[in-house]
């Protein structure tokens, strides 16, 4: 039996403003589910109806099996990490750890050990005397998570816990969490529309966009065999080159450049190719199914150069190429042909995955 799970969730508020259209998924035990898409798309919509913040319009919110829909926010057993921490400024750090169990009508010598436990866990010992003014950012945020994980519940909620944190301290709260959740059983739903966040701590990442699930898979899966040009677009950075080009017979063509087709995608008059900047190659003059362009751009990634290649098929289009720095460049032209295995093909009306 599934943790979690939505059934056809759905939240209209006017008939133009739909953020959660007819949802389905389902949540197991240790997982970590990431909802990831642009700012507006609904995310934190569907949180809030799996904790009870919101109303669907329809649909239901199982918890083991159980639905849960018509129950308050306490009732549930869900704890929900938000991205202001929501803390108690006129309560102690460890006031505000309590708050949660006080209110569940725990014992006071049960609630003072699983304080104690959590306090260690995360490293807030000598912190619990302090008020949230008292703290950093990232003490904060760890408050805020504590105050989640003392309740043990049955499900967790985060929305987007580290978009307050400087870069630096987000990528190490970032490996913290990881560490933390990896040894929780209940499962995770965490959301974010940060990709680096959503691949690095996820089991499986709903892609979103427009109220509309795009894709659930893994992350690798997410990255190697995106459903369609959205999400093939939204992940990866940089960006994968999509350029719609014609076709003929079992080749796409881009300029004099023949690229064979999958078998998905022969029989299209014209089809979006997708290929990531780091699977565009370097060739030589003498290779003839190559295509020329020249450098326009160059943007240093440390590693790598980014390279933006303005193509000499009409009209031209811009392809960006991933090369290691070691060679410098600057508006010379180039030849460039493609890593076959790694091309991607859409089609071009749907966008679907061919
Ligand atoms: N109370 C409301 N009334 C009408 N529209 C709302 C309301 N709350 C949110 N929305 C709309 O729902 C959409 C999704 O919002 P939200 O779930 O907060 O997105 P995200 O968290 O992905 O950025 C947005 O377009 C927002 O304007
Ligand atoms: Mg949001």
């Amino acid at each position: 039996m599934a943790k979690l799970e939505l059934r056809d969730l759905n939240k209209t508020y006017t008939p133009t403003s739909v953020p959660v259209k007819d949802l389905s998924l389902s949540v197991e035990e240790g997982e970590f589910l990431t909802l990831l898409g642009p700012s507006g798309c609904g995310k934190s919509t569907i949180l809030r109806l799996i904790a009870g913040l919101e109303q669907p319009t329809r649909g239901q919110v199982m918890i083991q099996g159980r639905n849960v829909s018509s129950l308050e926010p306490g009732e549930r057993n869900i704890a929900m990490v938000f991205q202001s921490y929501a803390l108690y400024p006129h309560m102690t750090v460890h006031e505000n750890i309590a708050s949660g169990l006080k209110l569940r009508k725990l014992a006071d010598s049960d609630i003072q050990q699983r304080i104690a436990e959590t306090a260690k866990f995360l490293g807030l010992e000598d912190l619990l005397d302090r008020k949230p003014s008292q703290l950093s950012g990232g003490q904060r945020q760890r408050v805020a998570v504590a105050r989640a994980l003392v309740r043990r519940p049955d499900v967790f909620l985060l929305d987007e816990p580290l978009s307050n944190l400087d870069a630096l301290l987000r990528e190490r709260v970032r490996a913290e969490l990881k560490q933390l959740f990896s040894a929780q059983k209940a499962p995770v739903v965490y959301v974010t529309h940060d990709q680096t966040e959503a691949m690095t701590l996820s089991t499986k990442v709903a892609v979103l966009y427009d109220g509309n699930l795009q894709q659930l898979d893994t992350p690798q899966r997410i990255y190697t065999l995106p459903a369609n040009q959205f999400v093939a677009g939204f992940i990866g950075s940089p960006q994968m080159n999509l350029l719609t080009v014609p076709c003929q017979g079992d080749y796409a063509l881009l300029d004099e450049m023949k690229i064979p087709l999958s078998a998905g995608a022969r029989g299209q008059s014209k089809v979006v190719l997708g290929i990531r900047p780091e699977h565009v190659r370097l060739s030589e003059l003498e290779d003839l199914n190559s295509i020329q362009g020249t450098i326009y751009l160059v943007e240093n990634l440390g590693m790598h150069n980014l390279l933006s290649v303005r193509l000499k098929n009409q009209p031209p289009e811009t392809l960006r190429v991933l090369l290691p720095t070691e060679q410098t460049w600057s508006g010379e032209t180039i030849n460039l042909s493609l890593s076959v295995e790694h091309v991607h093909w859409f089609d071009a009306n749907s966008g679907k995955r061919l």
